[in-house]
């Protein structure tokens, strides 16, 4: 599978940020990890700190022969309609991955804009949520066979 992964704003600051809720990998071991675990799986990474970016990506995905795509929208994950709607523009499985759990967290973190327009939501695992994400996708991939 060709599988696109976006990664959103302070994500790129893995490593530095909490450890208890985001483990202690930098988001280039979080990569390596992932690349590692599925080595028949081909990855895009991007990450950008700009929502339109961001939407620049989603939207250019579009031409591209992506299967799948997992995508940790970080804070946009409760803020952007924007992001939700480039997102719906797809129709490839999307899943969305959180490394914290954002439902125990904060309140103003449980109000999740991208939740209905993916296919499904992992979240609370740390490294092992992206893991789950694209466990998910192949299994999906498989029984569309
Ligand atoms: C996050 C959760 C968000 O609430 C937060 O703003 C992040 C990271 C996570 O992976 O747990 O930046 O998406």
């Amino acid at each position: 599978m060709n599988i696109l992964l976006i990664h959103g704003p302070n994500l790129n600051m893995l490593g530095k940020r909490d450890p208890k809720l985001y483990g202690s990998m930098t988001q280039a071991e979080l990569f390596e990890v992932i690349v590692d675990t599925f080595p028949k799986h081909e990855f895009t990474f991007y990450q950008s700190n700009y929502e339109g970016e961001l939407i620049d990506v989603i939207q250019n995905s579009l031409s591209e022969p992506y299967d799948a795509l997992v995508i940790n929208p970080g804070a946009l994950t409760h803020t952007s309609i924007a992001l939700r709607d480039a997102l719906e523009l797809l129709t490839i499985p999307k899943v969305e991955v959180h490394l914290s759990d954002i439902d125990s967290r904060e309140p103003f973190r449980k109000l999740d804009y991208i939740q209905d327009v993916v296919n499904a939501r992992f979240m609370g695992k740390k490294e092992n949520s992206y893991i789950e994400a694209i466990k998910y996708l192949t299994n999906l991939k498989q029984s569309i066979k």
